[in-house]
């Protein structure tokens, strides 16, 4: 499907027919997930692809067991866990490889970790980056715990925004959800306490009366501004 096309053809469905969606069309839809923008490539998603029929069952339960989690083929979860730095700091590392600038390389040996970790540390960022900013522009987040969760919510919600948008490239349909007990999403898939549960999306076949209506956006010249 033409990019455009796929973008317009998207909607939110909250009833899909009980026609399968072939795995290579989740496998693909997946990987494009994977090639999403991410902040400092530290890839702080995980994303769990709910296949066994009693888990998929309650996750719908956990969803409120809305039409769109409770009749979809597929459940995706799409996570946002800050505690994963680690593993892509170390991988970013061995793939930029010796030879790399020692700017980038102290980027992900220095930095990251004051980022990510060292949250004891997090008034004394917070003043760092607050007096620096009287002299000069400074980036001033993330300093705290919340903030770096924040950095990897960003980040998960374009990789399931490119999901989204390669399922529907490929003809069927999803529906993002945030109306869930994220709790008890956290305790079906076993996530530690700073995991978020970002976006729980729903795959399928749409069935017409998964449609609700007309596609509707506020007139442009509200919401966008051209400066
Ligand atoms: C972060 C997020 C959370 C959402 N949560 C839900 C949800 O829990 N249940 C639902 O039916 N739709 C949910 N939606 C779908 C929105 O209602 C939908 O995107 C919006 O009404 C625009 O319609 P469209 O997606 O068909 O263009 C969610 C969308 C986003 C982006």
């Amino acid at each position: 499907m033409e990019f455009f096309e796929a973008i317009r053809a998207r909607r939110s469905i909250r009833k899909y027919t009980p026609e399968a969606v072939p795995s290579d069309v989740m496998d693909k839809a997946l990987d494009a997930a994977l090639l999403a923008p991410n902040s400092s490539n530290m890839q702080t998603w995980r994303i769990y692809w709910v296949h066994e029929a009693s888990t998929k069952r309650d996750i719908a339960v956990a969803c409120m067991n809305q039409g769109a989690a409770r009749t979809a083929q597929e459940l995706v979860v799409f996570i946002a866990d800050p505690m994963t730095w680690k593993v892509a700091q170390e991988a970013n590392l061995k793939h930029l490889g010796p030879a790399a600038p020692n700017a980038v390389k102290s980027y992900y040996t220095k930095l990251m970790p004051l980022l990510y970790s060292w949250r004891i540390l997090a008034p004394v960022k917070w003043l760092i980056f607050n007096i620096t900013g009287l002299f000069r522009p400074v980036v001033r987040k993330p300093w705290s715990s919340r903030d770096i969760e924040e950095v990897a919510i960003k980040s998960t919600a374009l990789a399931a925004e490119n999901f989204m948008l390669a399922i529907s490239a490929q003809g069927f349909d999803t529906c993002p959800m945030e109306g869930f007990d994220e709790r008890r999403v956290k305790k079906i898939l076993g996530l530690g306490c700073r995991a978020r549960v970002v976006m729980i999306i729903s795959v399928g076949r749409r069935d017409p009366e998964g449609l609700w209506g007309e596609r509707f956006r506020l007139p442009k010249d509200v919401v966008l501004k051209k400066i």
